[in-house]
């Protein structure tokens, strides 16, 4: 039995876990900084530095603490070297190079978005579930949209990132899809992050009529590429043309100020017209998402399509995945709300199949801000 260490600082939640064989999580923690960006509408770099450095200690007690373990116990530590924030990922890494130096266990450096793959099997290994490779996976959250096709690879082959093969085939060309959401929500005086709130809103909405519809969006050049800045300016276009929101939108910022940012106290200050444009912000970024995704799985005859990432907690998007895919005989997995964010269980469990492939970081090891998969 291989019990790693996982450690994940790559944006706003400081995470450690310990998984045993990629597979059993036995304990998962996550201290998330969203309190602290919240005011100002988006991870603020710095802050998010200074905050890792005070919560990465305890969270990896705390993990090894309710694993029951002790530091000694662990064969074995994966820490996340980019992509993300320069400054964040560079304290999980130091304090993963001094634990392994001082305990002589190995070091495995990972990919978060190979993190966010692994998030995906950890889940489906729990439900008893197997995934069908080759897969296409959409990893979709705040700071990546991003479609890969998975292969199983031959461990120790120079190519192969442990056992899996990942080959990026479309990305965003501008804004995350949960980066959308954000700023929607924050032109529209709805708080941070944007995306639970935006989605139970949607919901809301019902049958009101649409005060605008958004059509498709259109990417020169890859079809699999996504794009949603245009939409975001759609949408506060439509704000500016349409002076009836001025109103609701102070009222709502008003109340944010005072802390009312729960769902059931922003929802009685939104008009059935903005539910409607929400539903139909939220309705637009679906169906891109999704469209484009079962595009890449047809063309390339995958068996599975796999949604990771903090947007694939959205409501909608899970139920049209499920249908649509249905339609066409692919299986679609997502992982669990909690392993869909940022955690530290996910990079434990990439780092297994790297430490069995033999993928070891020595005292050199550096962050890459922007490390690439595939
Ligand atoms: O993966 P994550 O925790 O952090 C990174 O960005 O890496 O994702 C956070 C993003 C935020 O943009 C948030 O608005 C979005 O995920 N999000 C959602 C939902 N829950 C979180 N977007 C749409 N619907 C949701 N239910
Ligand atoms: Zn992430």
């Amino acid at each position: 039995m291989t019990r790693i260490l996982g450690i994940e600082s790559s944006c706003d939640e400081t995470a450690a876990a310990v998984v045993t064989d990629g597979r059993e999580v036995l304990s998962s923690v996550v201290a998330s900084q969203i309190d602290i960006h919240r005011k100002y509408g988006g991870v603020v770099p710095e802050l998010a530095s200074r905050e890792h450095l005070r919560q990465i200690v305890p969270v990896v007690r705390e993990a090894l603490s309710q694993a029951n373990m002790l530091l000694a116990d662990i064969d074995a530590i994966g820490v996340t070297q980019g992509p993300g924030l320069v400054g964040a990922l560079l304290v999980g890494i130091t304090y993963g190079k001094t634990l392994a130096a001082a305990l002589g266990k190995p070091l495995v450096p990972v990919n978060h978005l190979a993190g966010h793959v692994h998030a995906v099997f950890l889940e489906a290994h729990k439900a008893n579930r197997a995934v069908k490779l080759p897969a296409v996976c959409l990893i979709v959250s705040g700071g990546h949209t991003v479609l890969y096709e998975v292969k199983p690879g031959v461990s120790n082959a120079a190519d192969s990132d442990g056992l899996l093969i990942y080959r990026k085939i479309g990305q965003t060309r501008d804004d995350a899809a949960g980066e959308a959401y954000d700023k929607v929500a924050k032109l529209l005086g709805l708080g941070y992050p944007g995306g639970p709130i935006l989605d139970r809103l949607a919901k809301a909405a019902n049958g009101v009529a649409a005060p605008v519809k958004f059509g498709p969006t259109k990417t020169r050049g890859n079809p699999l590429d996504f794009s949603f800045s245009g939409l975001k300016t759609a949408v506060l276009y439509h704000v500016r043309e349409h002076a009836e929101y001025a109103e609701e939108i102070r009222t709502r910022e008003e109340a944010l100020k005072r802390g009312e940012r729960k769902y059931e106290q922003l929802l009685p200050l939104c008009t059935p017209q903005t539910l409607a444009l929400v539903r139909e912000f939220q309705h637009a970024v679906v169906r891109d998402l999704v469209e484009r995704t079962l595009l890449a799985a047809e063309q390339l005859a995958i068996e599975s399509v796999l949604v990771s990432g903090g947007v694939a907690a959205n409501s909608q998007l899970r139920r049209t995945f499920e249908e649509r895919a249905k339609d066409k005989g692919f299986e679609v997995f997502f992982p669990s709300r909690a392993l869909s964010t940022d955690n530290a269980a996910m990079i434990a469990a990439a780092a297994y199949e790297r430490f069995r492939a033999g993928f070891f970081a020595d005292a050199s090891l550096n962050a890459d801000p922007s490390l690439v998969l595939g």
